[in-house]
């Protein structure tokens, strides 16, 4: 009896988890992701996460949920716009920005949960 409950209140957990109820990531069926997507995802975890945590608001505003033309995106990592600091070519190559944009772009195509 004891190890049901104990296996149901893992299910729970499992279920649910643990993390904030609401988070910037869309909800709904997993995100296919390229591989060039998957490594901008790993760079945005890495440089841009901190302060746009998965991509909502955060110190920096949400950015999962504008269409943002990919340039724009571009101009606002290699200048940095306010607070934001600029991220020069030795942070990150060309190619690598292009991932993260790529890869913010596959957020935004997600429909979200609004
Ligand atoms: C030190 C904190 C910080 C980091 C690191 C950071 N940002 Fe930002 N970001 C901001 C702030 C603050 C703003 C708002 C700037 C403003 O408009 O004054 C912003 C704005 C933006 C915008 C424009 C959003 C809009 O509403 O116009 C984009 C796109 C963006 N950031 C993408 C990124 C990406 C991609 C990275 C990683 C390469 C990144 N940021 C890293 C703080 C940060």
């Amino acid at each position: 009896m004891k190890a049901t409950v104990g296996l149901l209140a893992l299910a729970t957990v499992l279920a649910t988890g643990c993390g904030p109820a609401r988070r910037g990531v869309p909800f709904g069926p997993p995100l296919q992701l390229t591989e060039r997507q998957q490594r901008g995802q790993v760079l945005f975890m890495r440089e841009c996460n901190g302060c746009h945590p998965g991509a909502a608001g955060g110190l920096g505003p949400g950015i999962a949920n504008k269409p943002l033309p990919g340039f724009a995106m571009r101009t606002q990592i290699r200048k940095g716009v306010g607070a934001m600091p600029a991220f020069t070519e030795q942070m990150l190559s060309d190619e690598e920005v292009d991932a993260i944009v790529d890869y913010l772009n596959a957020l935004q195509e997600t429909p979200g949960p609004l």
